[in-house]
């Protein structure tokens, strides 16, 4: 019995083991050193705004995750409720992703678009006000915060150090961005600026609420994006064409 050599060893054993995990190691890191290749480019894709970042965050700390999927699997039954299946490009800019494990809610990778600011809002405040045997929990404390963004350009720089290429211009204009998307042609921003740094962002005071920024217009400007980025009538997949 030769593996009688590693049981009577400690040191040999040990010697084992790390080449055992070395190789293991080696096989679940290396693919990702290609990651760029891996992903295809897919047009329309780009970083979060200032404003739907910090909404992402928001979506992060309250667990929305814990009931709610972001990610539409290639299956008839769940493309035609939810829409075409999720790309992975289209995540290529979370960190962490948010594809989930649980559905006691819907899939949430292409709410975007699908309801009025109006609609998430009372919804968020009190999901049973429309739909009465919703078990999803009240957010009205979203409403009343305001949303802490002073720090916002240091969030797009450490974004930028894992690898989403948010420019200077982004970072530098990252606060001014977050009040010209939120409080839309009151703020006085720039929004022309705006939409052309984050293409298709949607601009306006999502909470009800003008002149104020609040965690609730954060939320739901991110959910207004989600899965609006790519458009399907005219994407093929790579695949397809080659
Ligand atoms: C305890 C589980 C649970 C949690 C936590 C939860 N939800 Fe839900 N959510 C549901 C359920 C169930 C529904 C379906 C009924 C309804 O519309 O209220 C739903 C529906 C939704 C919908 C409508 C989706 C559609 O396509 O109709 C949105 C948007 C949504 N949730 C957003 C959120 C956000 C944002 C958070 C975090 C702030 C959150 N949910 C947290 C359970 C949850």
């Amino acid at each position: 019995m030769k593996h009688e050599i590693f049981e009577k060893n400690v040191i040999i054993l040990s010697i084992g083991i790390l080449i055992t995990v070395a190789i293991g190691g080696l096989v679940q890191l290396v693919p990702l050193f290609t990651m760029e290749q891996t992903i295809e480019k897919v047009d329309g894709v780009r970083p979060y705004s200032p404003l739907e970042l910090a909404g992402r965050d928001i979506y992060v700390r309250e667990g929305c995750y814990l009931c709610h999927s972001q990610q539409i699997r290639p299956f008839r039954d769940e493309v035609e409720r939810y829409g075409h299946y999720s790309l992975a490009a289209e995540s290529m800019y979370d960190h962490p992703f948010q594809w989930g494990s649980k559905r006691t809610g819907p899939d949430l990778a292409r709410v975007g678009g699908k309801y009025s600011n109006d609609w998430h809002v009372a919804h968020l405040v009190n999901p049973q006000s429309v739909v009465p045997e919703s078990v999803m929990p009240q957010y009205p404390f979203l409403a009343q915060k305001d949303l802490k963004f002073d720090k916002i350009a240091g969030h797009l720089k450490t974004l930028r150090v894992v690898g989403t290429p948010y420019s200077d211009e982004q970072i530098e204009n990252a606060v001014a961005d977050v009040k010209a998307q939120a409080m839309g042609e009151a703020g006085e921003g720039d929004t022309e600026a705006l939409l052309a740094r984050y293409p298709k962002a949607k601009i306006g005071d999502f909470d009800g609420n003008p002149g104020r920024v609040t965690e609730m217009d954060a939320l739901v400007a991110y959910l207004q994006l989600l899965g609006t980025l790519v458009d399907f009538t005219t994407f093929k997949p790579e695949l397809a064409h080659r």
